[in-house]
């Protein structure tokens, strides 16, 4: 039986993909501690976890502050110990833009939240699971990690998340740390669901775009989490695993006159 993460660290877990790894792990018996800039709903998540008698905390962090992301380490560190897993799905979507007319503060308030938030995080927990010796680390890429989008800031910010990946596993894997991405495809998240109900996603072409022809569940992406921190995963590090019912081996067949 391989053993599973017992402290982890969830960024954006008050919500979406990070509150469903939060549970996941929670279920399995871990200590989760979630770090979100909605405090509100991250304490929620806590609370209901701990009532239902599962180890959970929150504390605040704001992924865009160097200062928040340095103090929420320091308070797990010294309250909780050293984590076995963090989980870095604190992040922002973009509505589509195009190149000329994109508002470049958006463009650099994406790249600070999404990519320098993730990098400075996992330096912050990743200094300690380098000196203790043992650790995993996932961060949140996306189909945008693989594809052009009209999604500009998060899009090329994404497709940096896992050359960061590919790095981060390199140096640390001798300190016996492995660091791994998913890239989930339409995700029925709160803030996925915000943008359909807005006009800004479509979902019949998502799903006509999907071999398995639906979204995929957050608990889905969440699974996949758990299984790439536990040992059943021991040899894998520096992958980007899409989980996207099928989006991207889809996407080429739109040029034909023959659709699946
Ligand atoms: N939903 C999808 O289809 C999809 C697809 C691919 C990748 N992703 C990625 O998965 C991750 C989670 O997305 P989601 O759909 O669950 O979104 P979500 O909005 O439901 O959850 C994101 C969480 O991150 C938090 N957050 C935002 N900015 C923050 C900041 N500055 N500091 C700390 N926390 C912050 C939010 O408060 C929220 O709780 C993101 O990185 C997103 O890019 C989502």
């Amino acid at each position: 039986m391989a053993t599973n993460s017992k402290l982890v660290v969830v960024t954006g877990g008050a919500s979406g993909i990070g509150e469903a790894t939060a549970r996941r792990f929670a279920a399995s018996g871990a200590k989760v501690v979630i770090g979100d800039l909605n405090a509100e709903r991250g304490k929620k998540v806590a609370a209901d976890l701990c009532e239902s008698g599962m180890k959970a905390a929150f504390y605040p962090l704001d992924l865009g502050v160097d200062e928040s992301i340095q103090l929420f380490a320091e308070n797990v560190l010294r309250t909780h110990g050293v984590p076995d897993a963090l989980v870095n799905s604190g992040g922002i979507l973009q509505n589509a833009v195009r190149l000329l007319e994109m508002n470049v503060a958006e463009f650099d308030r994406l790249f600070d939240v999404n990519v320098r938030g993730t990098l400075m995080m996992s330096r912050a927990f990743g200094a300690a699971m380098c000196d203790a010796g043992a650790g995993t680390i996932i961060n949140l890429c996306s189909l945008t990690t693989f594809r052009a989008s009209a999604q500009i800031g998060y899009a090329v910010g994404k497709a940096g998340l896992k050359m960061l990946t590919e790095v981060m596993a390199a140096e640390w894997g001798p300190k016996g740390v492995r660091v791994n991405a998913v890239a989930p495809g339409y995700t029925l998240t709160p803030a996925m669901q915000a943008r359909i109900d807005s006009g800004e996603r479509d979902p019949d072409a998502v799903v006509q775009k999907s071999a398995l022809r639906r979204f995929v569940r957050p608990d889905e992406v969440a699974e996949t989490i758990f299984f790439l921190c536990s040992e059943n995963a021991s040899a894998i590090t520096g992958v980007t695993l899409p989980i996207d019912c099928g989006w991207l081996v889809t996407t080429a067949y739109s040029s034909y006159a023959a659709q699946p």
